[in-house]
């Protein structure tokens, strides 16, 4: 009795994707444990936090006088770093069962071509969250392991990661990463262009989570085939300020989505013609998998497969993707040793070391 419960101060092994759409977490042997938006509500006058996650979304667009929903992570990196700190903290405390404070360790994906600040600040956050050790991993590598490529493969495999905020093309050979690109547009771009659009041509202010829900309900990558189905939004009118109402086509919805996917679809173009030719190669035979919650748009596979000319699939659950790729690792010591992207911490370490030597 009393050694179980010692052991219990103690969780195993955790897989953390803090994205800047959603946090999602899985814990060995119990899976996905924690998947909640990256937001906090703040008390504007204090500076308190007040709320995290899925409570704090609640609020959001309906907040009381002298509260602000925010988020604290933008395109994929720490933007407000001491309010990043406090979400890790809460969503890893929520991942541990019942009593323990402490993890002994956790794999973290990380952004291709973060800067060593931006890495270092999700180290400290991790660090805060009494995690023992933390493994820094990038997130094409997670990502294409979680959607189902083998690590010994020889052949290149690409995986694009479409996410709130950011859209990460990755190819992976042999467990390694031979080309990876991040650019900062992704799904809520799609909400944006679509609150844009009914705010210049329909004069109706939405709010965000309006925003999202015409784009996951009537939205689609590729011609609707049902062009008329109708949505009424409702938000402020331009003119008045007063409460108005709108009916918004699937037609509508299309020709602003349009404007993002096509740039998506430029991107992961201009990404595969800088691949060498072995590599591009193999990918003209493989295609490409989608990973992220961008992926989930209706006809987007369709889309994509259309402008690259490839073979285009969805992995299973692709929101959980990265997540399970990272979890997977736990089962390979020696991999996760060799992929772990912890060199700036280690070039801090040796930085300090040069100044005391
Ligand atoms: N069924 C759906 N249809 C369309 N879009 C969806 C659907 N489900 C989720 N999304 C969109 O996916 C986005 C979130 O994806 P994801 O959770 O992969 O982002 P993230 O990893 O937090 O962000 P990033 O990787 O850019 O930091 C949101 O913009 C959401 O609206
Ligand atoms: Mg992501």
């Amino acid at each position: 009795m009393r050694f179980a419960s010692l052991r219990d101060l103690v969780s195993d092994s955790m897989a953390i994707d803090m994205g800047s759409a959603s946090t999602i977490i899985s814990v060995r042997g119990r899976g996905i444990v924690v998947d909640e938006p990256s937001v906090v509500a703040v008390n504007k006058i204090t500076g308190e936090i007040v709320a995290i996650g899925k409570e704090a979304q609640g609020m959001q667009g309906r907040e009381a006088r002298d509260v602000g929903v925010v988020a604290p992570l933008v395109d994929g990196v720490v933007a407000d770093f001491e309010r990043t700190q406090k979400m890790l903290d809460h969503f890893v405390q929520e991942a541990r069962s019942g009593i323990s404070h402490f993890s002994r360790r956790a794999v973290m994906s990380v952004l291709s071509g973060v800067t060593q600040v931006e890495q270092r600040a999700l180290m400290t956050a991790a660090e805060h969250a009494h995690i023992g050790r933390v493994y820094m991993v990038e997130e094409g590598l997670a990502a294409a392991i979680g959607a189902g490529v083998k690590l010994d493969d020889r052949h290149a495999s690409a995986v694009v990661d479409i996410g709130g905020g950011t859209t990460n093309i990755a190819v992976v050979a042999r467990g390694s990463i031979v080309y990876a690109h991040a650019e900062r547009i992704g799904s809520f771009d799609i909400d944006a262009a679509i609150t844009d659009r009914l705010r210049r041509h329909r004069g109706l202010i939405i709010g965000v989570m309006t925003a999202e829900r015409l784009k996951m309900d009537l939205g689609s990558a590729t011609e609707p085939e049902n062009a008329d189905k109708n949505l009424t939004v409702k938000g402020r009118d331009v003119q008045t300020g007063s409460p108005g109402a709108i009916e918004v086509s699937a037609a509508e919805v299309y020709g602003v989505i349009q404007t993002i996917v096509r740039k998506i679809a430029e991107e992961v173009k201009m990404a595969l013609a800088e691949l060498q030719p072995e590599v591009a190669a193999d990918i003209y035979d493989r295609g490409i998998v989608l990973t992220g919650g961008g992926a989930l748009l209706e006809g987007m596979e369709e889309y994509l497969a259309r402008e690259t000319q490839l073979a285009v699939r969805t992995a299973d659950e692709p929101r959980y993707a990265i997540v399970h790729g990272l979890a997977q690792l736990f089962d390979e010591p020696l991999l996760l040793r060799r992929v772990t992207r912890n060199e700036p911490h280690f070039a801090l370490d040796a930085e300090a070391g040069a100044f005391e030597g």
